[in-house]
C-alpha cells in the first residue's frame, strides 16, 4: 500500500487539497476530478462531511487515490481510515496519527518544517513528509536547506503553491509532488462551479505534463 501511494505520488505530481462542506459535492469532485486527469484528492477532516465525503468517492471511483487531510489526532486517523482512506495527511507531527497509520500499513505524510519534525518523521522510517506551509516557510529554498541534511527524504510541499509556482517546486528532485486547493477552492465548490475546477485542473495537469515533456 505505502509503495502504490508513493507511485501515485510520483506519477500525479499534485493532489487536489478540499474542504467539502457537503457530502453531496463529493461525487461531482470525483467526476470532475477523473474527467480532468487527475483522480486524487485529500478530503480535509475539518468539516463533519469529511468521513462520508471519503467513503462516497472510494466506493464510486475506484480508479480514484482519495487520502484524508489536516488528520490532527488519532481518532480522525481511525475514521479515515475506516471511510477507505488510501493515505493520511497531517499539518503537523503527531506521534499517534503516525503510529496507527503505520499500523494499519497506510501510508501517512506528517506536515513538517523543521529539523527537528524531520527527525521525528525519521525516527518512523517516513520516506515522505509534507512541508507546511510551503510558502511561508521558505518554499523550495528550505527544500533545498532540509533536503542537504536529510538527503534520503522528499518533500510533499502545501500551501502556497498554485499554477504560477508549482513548476519550479516539482523542478526540485526533492519534491515527489506537492499538495494544493487552488483548483478546488472553498468558494469553487460552495457555488458547485465544477465546471470552473475541471478547467483549472486540466490546466494544471497541462502544465505538468509539459514540463514533463
Ligand atoms: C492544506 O490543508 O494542506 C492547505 O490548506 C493547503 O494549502 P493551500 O490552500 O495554500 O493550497
Amino acid at each position: 500500500m505505502y509503495e502504490k501511494s508513493l507511485e501515485t505520488l510520483r506519477r500525479q505530481k499534485l493532489v487536489p487539497v478540499v474542504k467539502l462542506e457537503r457530502v453531496q459535492d463529493a461525487l461531482p469532485l470525483g467526476e470532475t476530478l477523473c474527467e480532468a486527469g487527475l483522480p486524487i484528492a485529500e478530503v480535509t477532516f475539518r468539516t463533519d462531511a469529511a468521513q462520508e465525503a471519503i467513503e462516497k468517492l472510494t466506493k464510486e471511483f475506484p480508479g480514484m487515490t482519495v487520502g484524508a487531510g489536516t488528520v490532527v489526532n488519532k481518532e480522525q486517523a481511525k475514521r479515515a481510515f475506516a471511510a477507505g482512506a488510501q493515505f493520511l495527511v497531517s499539518p503537523g507531527v503527531n506521534r499517534e496519527v503516525i503510529e496507527y497509520a503505520l499500523g494499519q500499513n497506510c501510508p501517512v505524510y506528517p506536515g513538517t518544517c523543521t529539523p527537528s519534525e524531520i527527525m521525528t518523521a525519521l525516527e518512523y522510517g517516513l520516506p515522505v513528509v509534507k512541508f507546511f506551509p510551503a510558502n511561508q516557510y521558505g518554499g523550495l529554498k528550505t527544500i533545498q536547506a532540509l533536503g542537504s541534511v536529510f538527503s534520503q527524504l522528499q518533500f510533499m510541499p502545501t500551501g502556497g503553491i498554485h499554477a504560477g509556482n508549482l513548476l519550479e517546486y516539482l523542478e526540485d528532485p526533492r519534491v515527489i509532488a506537492c499538495g494544493g486547493s487552488w483548483m478546488v477552492k472553498d468558494s469553487l465548490i460552495r457555488q458547485g462551479d465544477f465546471q470552473r475546477v475541471g478547467q483549472l485542473t486540466r490546466e494544471a495537469v497541462k502544465l505538468i505534463q509539459e514540463q514533463n515533456g
